[in-house]
C-alpha cells in the first residue's frame, strides 16, 4: 500500500527521465471473463485519453464495456480535482455506488486519476468509504492489472498512490473513443505552479515524450485513417524544455504537420511560453487548425502576478494580435477566473477589458476553487461568494454575446466539418467540428461519419451552428458502407 503526499508531489529534481515499454501481463488475462466494466471519466481530455487507457487494459483482462454503470461488475471513476464541484461530483456518485454494492456485494469500485493523488481524498477513502477496492493515481495507471488482482485476492481495499512520477511509460494499450479523431500525449505533468492550481501536483513535474514516440504514434494513426489528431500536454508549448535535445513544439507541430494528417490541433497554450516560431509554424500548415485556446484567467496585472501567470495584460493583448494578424481565420478561446482572493471592482473590470477587446470564440469561466495545499488556498479572501457569482454572470453575458457575435459571421458561409458523432437530439443529424472548432449539426446519412465535407451554414445559436451538405465528393463504394 502507498498513499500520497503533496509535499512530496511538490518536490522537482532534474533526474533523466527513463521511458519504459508497457508489457500485457497474460496471467491477469481472465479475471474479467464474463464481467462488465464502466468507466466514468471527469475533467479534461488528459483524463479523457487516461481513460482510453484504462479500457483497453480492462479488455485485454477480458472485461467488456456497460454504458450504464447500473448494470456493470466493475466502475472505475477518473477523477478530476480542479475545483471542488468535480469533487463533490464523485463524492456524490460514491454515495451511490454504496447502495448499489449494497445489493450486489460482487461489485468492484475503483478510483484513480487527480483526486486520488490527494492526500485528503485518500485518507477519507481509507477510513469512511472501505467499500471502495481499489484506488491508484495518475502515475501508476499501467499498474491497474495487478493493483485489480491484488484487491481481489486479498478482499480489501488496495490503495496505490505514488507522489512522485516513476518511468515514462510507452506503448500503453489503448481503446480510442472514436475512430476519426484521436488524442496524443507529448507531454506529462506541469511545473508551472500557478497559485491557484493543483495540476502541478497531481500529475507532477513536466516530461516530454521522445518526439519519435510522437510522430510514430501519428503515423499509425494516419495510416488506419484517423481525420484528426489533438496533441495533449498542461502546457504544450513548453513541451521539449526537459529534453536535452534541443527540440521545441515548433519542431514537433512542423514535423507532425508534415506526416500529413489531415487535421492537427493542440491543447492548452500557455501564453508564457508562445513564441514566434510556433506562430510562424501554425501560419505556414494548412493542416494545422486555426484555433487557438489561450487561458487568460485574469485581465488585472496584480492578479496576474499573484496567480504566478508570468505575462501581463499588455503582453497578452500583444501575442492575441499577432496571433489574428498572422494565422488566417484564426478562432481563440479562454479559461478565465474570477474571484480570485480579494479580486477588486477594478480588477474584475481588466478582466472584462481584456474580453471586450479579444472578442473570443467563447470561453470556459470559473469561481476560483480554494485547492488544499496550493498557495492561494492560504490567501486571505475579503470578497464574498455571492459578489464572485455576480461576477460571473455579469462576465457570462458578455462572453456568451461575443460567442454569438462570432458565430454570426459564419451564417450562409461553407465550411469544412469533420462529422464524427450522430447528434444527440436527433438521429437523422450528424455533428461535427469546423476546422475553428465550432460545433455543427447537419442532416446528413451515417455513412458520411468520419469524413470532412463542406457545410453551408443555415442557422446560428450561442453554442453551435446548424447547416447543410454542399457538393460532397463521396464514392459509390463510400456511399454503400
Ligand atoms: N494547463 C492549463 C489549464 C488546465 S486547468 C493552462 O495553464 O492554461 C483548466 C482551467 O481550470 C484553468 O485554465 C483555470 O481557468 C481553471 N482552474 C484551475 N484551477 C482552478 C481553481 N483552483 N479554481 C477555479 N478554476 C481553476
Ligand atoms: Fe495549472 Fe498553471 Fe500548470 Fe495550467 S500552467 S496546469 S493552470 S499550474
Ligand atoms: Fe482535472 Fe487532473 Fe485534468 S485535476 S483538469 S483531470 S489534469
Amino acid at each position: 500500500m502507498q498513499k500520497p503526499n503533496m509535499f512530496e508531489a511538490k518536490k522537482r529534481d532534474r533526474k533523466a527521465i527513463i521511458k519504459e515499454e508497457y508489457k500485457t501481463d497474460p496471467k491477469y488475462k481472465n479475471i474479467g471473463n464474463g464481467l462488465k466494466y464502466t468507466v466514468k471519466t471527469y475533467g479534461c481530455q488528459m483524463n479523457e485519453h487516461d481513460s482510453e487507457n484504462i479500457k483497453a487494459m480492462l479488455e485485454e483482462m477480458s472485461f467488456t464495456e456497460e454504458e450504464d454503470y447500473e448494470k456493470a461488475d466493475l466502475v472505475i471513476l477518473n477523477t478530476c480535482a480542479i475545483r471542488e464541484n468535480a469533487h463533490n461530483k464523485v463524492f456524490g456518485l460514491l454515495g451511490r455506488l454504496k447502495h448499489q454494492k449494497e445489493e450486489n456485494p460482487n461489485l468492484i469500485i475503483g478510483l484513480c486519476g487527480c483526486m486520488a493523488q490527494e492526500e485528503s481524498v485518500v485518507e477519507e477513502l481509507s477510513s469512511k468509504y472501505k467499500f471502495v477496492d481499489i484506488i491508484f493515481g495518475t502515475h501508476n495507471i499501467h499498474e491497474l492489472p495487478s493493483i485489480l488482482n491484488k484487491s481481489l485476492l486479498k478482499h480489501a481495499q488496495e490503495i496505490e498512490v505514488y507522489s512522485i512520477e516513476g518511468n515514462l511509460v510507452e506503448n500503453m494499450p489503448v481503446r480510442r473513443d472514436s475512430k476519426y479523431k484521436a488524442w496524443v500525449n507529448i507531454m506529462y505533468g506541469c511545473d508551472k505552479f500557478c497559485t491557484y492550481c493543483i495540476v502541478p501536483y497531481t500529475r507532477g513535474r513536466q516530461r516530454s515524450r521522445m518526439p519519435e514516440d510522437i510522430l510514430n504514434e501519428v503515423k499509425k494513426l494516419k495510416e488506419d485513417n484517423y481525420q484528426e489528431v489533438t496533441l495533449l500536454g498542461q502546457n504544450v508549448n513548453a513541451y521539449g524544455k526537459d529534453l536535452d535535445i534541443n527540440y521545441s513544439m515548433a519542431n514537433l507541430l512542423e514535423d507532425v504537420a508534415k506526416i500529413g494528417i489531415n487535421r492537427i490541433r493542440f491543447v492548452t497554450s500557455h501564453p508564457w511560453d508562445f513564441n514566434d516560431e510556433m506562430i510562424d509554424v501554425i501560419a505556414k500548415y494548412p493542416n494545422i487548425m486555426p484555433y487557438i485556446h489561450l487561458p487568460l484567467q485574469s485581465g488585472s496585472d496584480r492578479i496576474l502576478k499573484l496567480m504566478g501567470r508570468k505575462y501581463t495584460k499588455a503582453s497578452y493583448l500583444e501575442l492575441f494580435d499577432k496571433l489574428k494578424a498572422k494565422v488566417k481565420n484564426v478562432s481563440i478561446t479562454t479559461d478565465i477566473i474570477v474571484g480570485f482572493p480579494n479580486e477588486t471592482e477594478e480588477d474584475f473590470k481588466e478582466t472584462l477589458d481584456v474580453v471586450d477587446y479579444c472578442k473570443y470564440d467563447s470561453a470556459f469561466t470559473f469561481i476560483f476553487s480554494p485547492r488544499v495545499g496550493t498557495p492561494a488556498a492560504k490567501m486571505v479572501d475579503n470578497v464574498t461568494l455571492e459578489e464572485k457569482e455576480t461576477r460571473l454572470q455579469r462576465l457570462n453575458e458578455v462572453v456568451n454575446k461575443y460567442s454569438k457575435e462570432n458565430n454570426l459571421k459564419y451564417l450562409d458561409k461553407i465550411v469544412p466539418v469533420l462529422l464524427e458523432n450522430v447528434s444527440e437530439k436527433n438521429a437523422e443529424y450528424l455533428a461535427g467540428y469546423t476546422d475553428t472548432m465550432k460545433l455543427v449539426n447537419v442532416k446528413a446519412p451515417k455513412e458520411y461519419l468520419g469524413k470532412i465535407v463542406n457545410v453551408k451554414i443555415t442557422d446560428v445559436k450561442t453554442w453551435s451552428l446548424d447547416g447543410e451538405l454542399v457538393e460532397v465528393n463521396l464514392t459509390n463504394d463510400e456511399k454503400n458502407i
